[in-house]
């Protein structure tokens, strides 16, 4: 077996989940900080857009994944980690259905702000550290989520791709 290779796929394949949180957590700063509705629209659009696929990419690959590696190790945390999916996608359906001036818009992009922020904590702080512990071989995921990732944003974001 090739050692030199297991850390590479992690990190590539945790950088991109890394990525992902960062950059959701900047949306949520910039939505903060934005002054007219039209800016606060397009941002939480982004980031709920931008949620449904991270979401996606890790009940789909990552997840099942890590629970079929080790499931002993991993079990209560996906368990976790999927009721807090489920809380963040119903709170992105709203906002997606909502228009800026409704009155709850702002509150609710700030509790689903506020969720994501305790999750993305909960994997970054207990989840990853497993996976890089246990020495987890994640090459397998990389094509397929790179593969999946594309597709739903040539779907979701069709102005951007
Ligand atoms: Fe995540
Ligand atoms: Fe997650």
């Amino acid at each position: 077996m090739n050692k030199s290779r297991i850390p590479v796929a992690q990190k590539e394949v945790l950088s991109l989940l890394l990525d992902d949180h960062k950059r959701a957590k900047q949306l949520f700063k910039d939505f903060e900080s934005a002054k007219d509705s039209a800016t606060k629209e397009e941002i939480a659009h982004t980031v709920c857009i931008e949620l449904q696929i991270h979401t996606e990419l890790e009940e789909q690959h990552f997840y099942p994944f890590l629970r079929q590696q080790d499931p002993e190790t991993f079990g209560d945390l996906l368990d976790e980690a999927k009721v807090e999916h489920a809380s963040a996608k119903s709170l992105i359906e709203q906002i997606l259905a909502m228009k800026p001036d409704d009155d709850l818009y702002d509150a609710t992009v700030t509790v689903l702000g506020e969720y994501v922020s305790h999750h993305v904590k909960e994997e970054e702080e207990e989840l990853f550290p497993q996976v890089i512990s246990k020495k987890i071989e994640l090459r397998e995921l990389l094509d397929p989520m790179m593969a999946l990732k594309e597709q739903m944003q040539e779907r979701l974001e069709p102005a951007a791709a």
